[in-house]
């Protein structure tokens, strides 16, 4: 036993277990790679597949045409944005490949995005592919493996810069950057932000309208238990019709139905985003998710995170792994990555063991405790990495790595 269990707090939120299937099955600790299935989702997709054998093609006109906009209507309120500004798209990545076509980059002065080594690479594989031949990507580098100097980065944000592309939290670390500070830094300069809230919106309050960033785009599989195929997109109202996305399709048309083959007239509102048809189980799938969040609440789901990240950060300390996220709670979100010894082979026993974390190169072992999770995971998890060390049961795994979890 590596610690003695402190008498836990009563745990008001630990009543949403039974909504989590997977909770009876096994120790899930990996919510900031995809979060517990609610059992709504079953009644859902028997909803989807209710209206699709019932309805047929008149579901479209039933709820189904509008339904992108409708769920991120319902995600909005999670994010602080206002009705009609998000729209829900299949990933982060076809979200970015509208956003960053639709910018315009036509301003020569204007030639540099800000970006830091610790974004997630896909955004960047994406910025790099729509980057006009007149502008480069600044890169600011961090020099802890964990977090970005605020001071560096607001020095790198400057009048030559046109977008400023990072992500809220970073998804190795938690780190939380400071999204204010790089807001009001890039409007002060002329430039925009795009923020990415995979790691941030559920589990730590964000409020797009108060911090009047410019784009906020994040994914419903993590925090908000909404599963694959959903990333909310929001555009700040302001700027919708600035947007020109080069990526794009009939349902952005304004007529649609018309089957016009000259260049569309793209449509006012945030369905101007559009591409073409939406993956509607999945608009059905994310809904028990965003439903469950929006009730439980972030404040207390953000109160009981800060609380089990600190928890997992001591009894690291006592163990003596090395800690890869931010000690101090206001700068870190839901994840903590620690670094035992032999970080990767410990995770694969973990895994075997059914305690669900992962590992990410370079980083550790991510421990990802949700509002669902109760304090014993924790000591679980913790005692079960002390134990496969000095059992020395890690070694089983030594040969061949695999980096999917
Ligand atoms: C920070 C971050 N961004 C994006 C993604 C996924 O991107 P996409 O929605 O394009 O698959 C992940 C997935 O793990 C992530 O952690």
């Amino acid at each position: 036993m590596l610690v003695d269990h402190d008498t836990p707090p009563p745990d008001t939120l630990l009543h949403w277990r039974r909504e989590f299937p997977i909770l009876d099955r096994c120790t899930y600790l990996i919510s900031n790679s995809l979060g517990a299935m609610p059992r709504g989702v079953y009644d859902n997709l028997r909803a989807y597949a209710d209206a699709w054998a019932t309805l047929g093609v008149r579901a479209w006109g039933d709820g189904w045409w509008d339904l992108s906009g409708q769920v991120g209507d319902k995600i909005a309120p999670l994010l602080g944005a206002p009705p009609g500004s998000v729209l829900v798209h299949q990933n982060a990545s076809i979200a970015n490949s509208i956003l960053f076509s639709g910018l315009d980059f036509s301003d020569p002065v204007r030639d540099k995005v800000v970006i830091c080594d610790l974004d997630f690479p896909s955004d960047v594989y994406v910025l790099r592919r729509w980057l006009p031949e007149h502008a480069r990507l600044h890169v600011v580098k961090t020099h802890d493996s964990i977090s970005i100097d605020t001071d560096e980065l607001l020095d790198a944000i400057d009048e030559r810069t046109r977008l400023v592309s990072l992500s809220h939290v970073l998804f190795k670390s938690a780190y939380v950057m400071p999204a204010d500070e790089i807001v009001n830094k890039a409007h002060a300069v002329g430039a925009q932000v795009v923020l990415n809230g995979y790691h941030s919106v559920g589990v730590i309050p964000v409020d797009v309208s108060a911090s009047g960033v410019d784009f906020y785009i994040g994914g419903v599989l993590k925090w908000l238990c909404g599963g694959p195929g959903g990333v909310f997109m929001y555009v700040r109202p302001d700027l919708l019709q600035t947007l020109e996305p080069k990526v794009t399709g009939w349902f952005a048309h304004d007529k649609p139905f018309a089957f016009e083959l000259e260049q569309p007239a793209l449509r006012d509102d945030i369905y101007r985003l559009m591409t073409g048809t939406p993956g509607i189980a999945s608009l059905y799938a994310i809904q028990p998710g965003v439903d469950i969040i929006s009730q439980v609440g972030v404040e207390p789901i953000r109160a009981k995170s800060i609380r089990q990240t600190s928890l997992i950060i001591t009894l690291a300390d006592r163990a003596g792994y090395a800690v890869a996220s931010p000690r101090e709670a206001a700068r870190r979100g839901g994840t903590v990555t620690i670094n035992p010894p032999h970080a990767y082979e410990v995770s694969r026993e973990l895994l075997a063991r059914n305690i669900v974390i992962d590992y990410r190169q370079n980083a550790g072992i991510r421990i990802a405790p949700h509002f669902y999770n109760s304090d014993d995971e924790i000591y679980q998890v913790m005692d079960a990495i002390a134990q496969i060390l000095d059992a020395g049961s890690w070694q089983q795994h030594a040969a061949g790595r695999s980096f999917v979890t």
